[in-house]
């Protein structure tokens, strides 16, 4: 299942972080508010409990978020995306999954794990800016899952049918919600249009 934030605000920062002419710093800055009103959306549905809070007046009966959330950005190019979510929320746990795409095969390779145990019982994110074959997050997923984790969300920036097609055929339970789902992948599988190699543009290091 996936949901597409096709808000103007959002395909606005689409419009500018895809851009080649953006350069790292406003590429991460871009990555860090798309972020954010994707996650405000994925969050749509997370738990609650009523608190009495005193205002100057009166007592007013308030929600506050009750689940713990638990993000996991995908080693590297999801680093990019954790700045956004821990603006939404400042109390969530991170835990780290560490994968790389073998550039022959395209698949991922594992390199690093390691969760806090609230993610078997809260909600736990996945964010990864590019899901392109599908591959990567169905790992962190998998990952996830074997250390105990239920509730799982995973939140990318941009998006294919390719890869939307295997995350739901291995776990259709996890719904992903993307700001763009462009139009296929090229012959290196990176998806095109696209925005390129996430973790080389956030970080600086593609020339
Ligand atoms: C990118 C991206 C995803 C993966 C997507 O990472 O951040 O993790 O590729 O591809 P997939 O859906 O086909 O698996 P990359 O392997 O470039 O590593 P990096 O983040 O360390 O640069
Ligand atoms: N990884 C990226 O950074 N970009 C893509 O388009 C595919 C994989």
């Amino acid at each position: 299942m996936h949901i597409l934030i096709d808000h103007p605000c959002v395909q606005h920062k689409l419009a500018l972080i895809r851009n080649i002419e953006t350069g790292h710093k406003k590429f991460r800055e871009l990555a860090t508010e798309i972020t954010e009103f994707v996650c405000y959306e994925a969050l749509k549905n997370v738990n609650t409990r009523e608190v009495d809070v005193q205002t100057p007046l009166e007592v007013a009966k308030c929600r506050m978020i009750d689940d713990d959330i638990v993000v996991v950005p995908v080693l590297r190019a999801g680093v990019g995306m954790l700045e956004g979510i821990l603006e939404l929320v400042p109390t969530a746990r991170v835990g780290f999954v560490g994968l790389y795409r073998d550039e022959e095969t395209k698949q991922p390779v594992a390199y690093y794990e390691r969760f806090p145990p609230q993610a078997r019982t809260g909600t736990s994110i996945i964010i990864d800016p590019m899901l392109a074959t599908g591959g990567s997050t169905v790992a962190a997923i998998d990952q996830l899952k074997e250390f105990g984790a239920k509730d799982i969300i995973v939140i990318c920036i941009v998006t294919c049918p390719e890869g939307l097609a295997l995350v739901d055929k291995e776990h259709p339970e996890v719904p992903i919600y993307t700001a763009a789902i462009d139009n296929s992948l090229n012959e290196n599988k990176y998806i095109v249009p696209g925005l390129g190699d996430a973790g080389d543009r956030l970080f600086g290091t593609s020339h």
